[in-house]
C-alpha cells in the first residue's frame, strides 16, 4: 500500500515542503530503500525508525519498503523525517487508520525508544507551512515555542511517537501551543545592560551613538581595562529597536542552527556576537559540506565584535569585505550554494601597541617605535577601509570611576539614533541603501553638502593632518550622520570638526 505524509525541511533559512511517500510491497524479500537523502543518513534514519516503531508497540514491516523523499534533487538532512516516515509506515501497512493525514505537516527525529527529539529550523518550516496553507504542524515539543510565533498555524507539540499517533488518530485531544507574538516580542525586547552603568567616557558614548545612528563601523583603540569591551557590549542597546519583521529574520538564523534558547520564541533584541580571534574562516562567514551560517549571520541586524583585531588571521578578515558590502554571504559548494543574510555593524577593538599602554596616561609603554608601527600595520588594510570611525578610548580616572553621577542611559541615547534613522529612511526611500554608512561616492556627492566654513575646515584638516582621500569620504559620511542627529539639512563646521575627531588612527595616536 501507499501512504503520503507531508513534511518540511530548510534550505539556507527558508523552509520547503517535502513529500514523504511510503510504498510497502507485498510478498517480496524484506528490504528498505530510502530515496532522496544523503547516503550516510539513510541507514541511521532507517534503524531509528525501526527501533522506535518496535519499542512503541508497532511493527516495522518485514517486506519491501520504499521511502521516497521528494523533491529528490535536494540533499536533505535526515533526522527531521523520521517521525513522518514512522507515521507513513503505520498508514501504509494499515496498522493505523489516520483520517485527514494530508492536513498535517510532520517533523521530528526519533530516538530508539520512540521519543521525539528536537530538530533545527522549525521557525522557517512553520512559516512555509502557513504559506502553503497547511493548517497543522506536528513537531517536537522543544521546538513548539519558535513555531508558535507563526500565527494562523496550529502548533501541535509531541514528546513521543505514541503521542503523535494518538493525536493523528484522534484518540487524544491535541494541546495547541499558543503564544501572543506581540507580548513575547515585548517581553524579550529589553536588554540586560545599559550605558548608564558606564562612568565618564562621554566622548566615547557620543561617538558610539553617532556610529549607531548611521550604522558606521567602528574601531576602538585603548589600553587594557579602559572599558572597550564594556562600551561595545552596549551598542545594541542604543540602536533603534528591532521591528518584529527584523526579529523574525534574525530568529530564523538561530532556529536553523538550533541555537534558540529553550522556551524562547523570538530573538527580540539585536544580537551581539564576539567570536574569539582564533576563529576559522568557516566559523566566521559560514561553510561546511552542508553550508552552515557563521558568526556574521548570527550578528545579522546586530553587532559583530572583533576584539584584539591584530590577532585575527588576515585572510579570515579579508573575507569579511564582500558581506560588509552586500549585507549577505553566499556559500558555494559543488552541488549547490546558499545565501544567508549578514547585515551587521562591525565593531573592532585593539590595544595601541603590543604592551598595550602606548596611549595610557599613567603606565609606561615599553615598546619600540618599530614594534608600535608593526602592530598597527598587522591590521588588514581592506578591512580598515570599511571602518568609518576610529576612536581612542582613554582609561577613566579613579575619580570618575568612583563618582556617583550617572551617565546618559541607553534610552536617552537611542532617541538620537532613532531620529537620525528616520531622516535616513526618508533620504534613501527610493534607493537600495538605508543608512549613511552605505553611501556610494556618488551618493556622498549628492547628500553630503558642506557649507562654506565647513568646507574650509575640511580642506585645512586634510592638508595639516595628512588625511587621505579615503578618510575624506568617511568624514563626510559621519558628518552627514551628525547633522542628521541635529536635524540639520546642511553639514556645518561643527559637524565636520566632530567627524574629524573620529579619525584618530589617521591623525596618529595621541601619546
Ligand atoms: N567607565 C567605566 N565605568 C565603569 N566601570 C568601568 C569603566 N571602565 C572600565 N570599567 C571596569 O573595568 C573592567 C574592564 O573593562 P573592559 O571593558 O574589559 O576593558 P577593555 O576591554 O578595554 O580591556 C570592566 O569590567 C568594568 O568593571
Ligand atoms: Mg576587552
Ligand atoms: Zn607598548
Amino acid at each position: 500500500m501507499l501512504a503520503n505524509v507531508k513534511s518540511v525541511s530548510v534550505y539556507g533559512i527558508e523552509g520547503y515542503l517535502v513529500e514523504v511517500e511510503i510504498y510497502v510491497a507485498k510478498g517480496e524479500m524484506p528490504s528498505t530503500i530510502i530515496v532522496g537523502l544523503p547516503d550516510t543518513a539513510v541507514k541511521e534514519s532507517r534503524d531509528r525508525v525501526k527501533a522506535a516503531l518496535n519499542n512503541s508497540g508497532y511493527q516495522f514491516p518485514g517486506k519491501n519498503v520504499i521511502i521516497n523523499l521528494a523533491p529528490a534533487d535536494r540533499k536533505k538532512e535526515g533526522p527531521v523525517f523520521e517521525l513522518p516516515i514512522a507515521v507513513g509506515i503505520l498508514a501504509a501497512t494499515s496498522q493505523l487508520e489516520i483520517p485527514d493525514l494530508s492536513e498535517y505537516a510532520i517533523v521530528g527525529e526519533l530516538s530508539l525508544d520512540g521519543k521525539v527529539r528536537s530538530v533545527k529550523g522549525c521557525l522557517p518550516m512553520a512559516l512555509k507551512c502557513r504559506e502553503q496553507g497547511i493548517k497543522k504542524m506536528l513537531l517536537p515539543s522543544e521546538n513548539a515555542p519558535e513555531a508558535a510565533v507563526v500565527e494562523g498555524l496550529d502548533v501541535l507539540p509531541v514528546e513521543t511517537l505514541e503521542q503523535a499517533v494518538g493525536i493523528l488518530t484522534k484518540s487524544i485531544l491535541p494541546e495547541k501551543y499558543r503564544i501572543e507574538p506581540d507580548e513575547v516580542f515585548q517581553k524579550y525586547s529589553e536588554y540586560e545592560v545599559d550605558f548608564a552603568e558606564i562612568k565618564g567616557q562621554e566622548h566615547a558614548k557620543r561617538a558610539l551613538t553617532v556610529a549607531a545612528a548611521g550604522n558606521h563601523n567602528v574601531i576602538l583603540i585603548g589600553p587594557p581595562g579602559a572599558g572597550k569591551t564594556m562600551l561595545v557590549q552596549r551598542i545594541p542597546t542604543i540602536m533603534p529597536r528591532l521591528s518584529l519583521e527584523e526579529a523574525l529574520e534574525t530568529t530564523k538564523i538561530y532556529s536553523v542552527l538550533g541555537l534558540l534558547d529553550a522556551k524562547k520564541s523570538l530573538i527580540a533584541t539585536r544580537p551581539f556576537r564576539a567570536p574569539h580571534h582564533t576563529i576559522s574562516t568557516a566559523g566566521l562567514i559560514g561553510g561546511g559540506s552542508i553550508p552552515r551560517a557563521g558568526e556574521i549571520s548570527l550578528s545579522h541586524n546586530g553587532v559583530l565584535f572583533l576584539d584584539e583585531l591584530p590577532e585575527f588571521d588576515r585572510k579570515t578578515l579579508e573575507v569579511l569585505r564582500q558581506p560588509l558590502e552586500t549585507g549577505n554571504v553566499t556559500i558555494s559548494r559543488a552541488m549547490n550554494s546558499v545565501t544567508y543574510p549578514a547585515r551587521f555593524m562591525l565593531v573592532c577593538a585593539m590595544n595601541p601597541c603590543p604592551c598595550g599602554y602606548y596611549t595610557d596616561r599613567i603606565k609606561e609603554c615599553r615598546c619600540t617605535s618599530y614594534q608600535i608601527q608593526n602592530y598597527s600595520s598587522k591590521v588588514s588594510g581592506p578591512l580598515m577601509d570599511r571602518i568609518d570611525i576610529q576612536l581612542e578610548i582613554p582609561a577613566v580616572s579613579y575619580k570618575e570611576l568612583v563618582s556617583d553621577t550617572e551617565g546618559y542611559s541607553s534610552e536617552v541615547l537611542r532617541e538620537k539614533t532613532v531620529l537620525a534613522r528616520e531622516i535616513q529612511n526618508e533620504r534613501f526611500k527610493d534607493q537600495t541603501i538605508e543608512v549613511n554608512a552605505h553611501m556610494t561616492s556618488k551618493q556622498i556627492k549628492e547628500y553630503c553638502v558642506l557649507d562654506r566654513q565647513a568646507e574650509l575646515l575640511l580642506y585645512q584638516a586634510m592638508a595639516e593632518l595628512g588625511i587621505s582621500a579615503r578618510g575624506h569620504s568617511k568624514i563626510l559620511k559621519v558628518a552627514r550622520t551628525i547633522a542628521d542627529m541635529e536635524e540639520s539639512g546642511c553639514i556645518k563646521v561643527e559637524h565636520v570638526s566632530e567627524a574629524i575627531q573620529y579619525r584618530s588612527m589617521d591623525r596618529g595616536l595621541q601619546k
